[in-house]
């Protein structure tokens, strides 16, 4: 307890959260991932983007986001008006999970457990920061930033209570729009997900 209240009043610096996480072992997944995939961006940050968990292309690179989910979401953020370097973008878990299906590595969902031993870091990282709000994209990472899970389909577009009582506005994954096999289906969900970015843009 003593450590918890004194990492609240007394945040450890970001970087070295961040150095301290390379050699993050709290679950398993270290083993098969190539690096942990920390978060990116300032500890002046007004708003935090929590993701599932990195991709193939994130756990090759070492950031969150750059795989084809993130440049999606780079253009709907800038078409919000909101400029990702401004950001601090992050994921639930750390390190990538998959099944190896011959030469390709599949995404596997990470599990309740997996998500608890990865809170250390999301914790630190929010108490660094301090944001004026937390956007939980899709169900893993509203699922950690709430600490139980959360209804997506039901409460998108709002704004919950997170554990630690930061603000957290509920939205989809964008990899999710990336899915939606009809072309109309798709475009009005990308839509849906910009004019939620633009009220993002307001709650910061
Ligand atoms: N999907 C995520 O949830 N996070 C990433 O960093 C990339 C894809």
């Amino acid at each position: 307890m003593a450590a918890e209240t004194d990492e609240r009043t007394n945040p450890a610096p970001l970087d070295d959260v961040r150095e301290e996480a390379e050699g993050c072992t709290r679950c398993d997944l270290y083993k098969n991932a190539t690096q942990t995939v920390f978060g990116e961006g300032g500890s002046e940050a007004r708003v935090v983007f929590v993701g599932e968990q990195p991709g193939d292309k994130e756990d090759i690179e070492g950031r969150p986001f750059v795989g084809p989910a993130g440049r999606l979401f780079d253009t709907i953020l800038e078409e919000a008006g909101i400029d990702r370097k401004k950001t601090y973008v992050t994921n639930a878990v750390k390190h990538f999970k998959f099944e190896p299906r011959g030469k390709r590595r599949i995404h596997s969902k990470p599990n309740a457990g997996e998500i608890r031993a990865c809170r250390w870091w999301l914790d630190q990282e929010l108490t660094a920061i301090r944001p004026d709000v937390a956007v939980a994209l899709g169900a893993t990472a509203a699922r950690a930033l709430v600490g139980k899970p959360v209804p997506v389909t039901k409460l998108r577009g709002t704004t919950v209570e997170s554990a630690e009582g930061v603000p957290v506005f509920i939205t989809v994954h964008p990899s999710s729009l990336l899915r939606i096999p009809d072309r109309e289906a798709r475009h009005a969900e990308r839509a849906r997900f910009a004019e939620e970015m633009r009220k993002v843009k307001k709650l910061m």
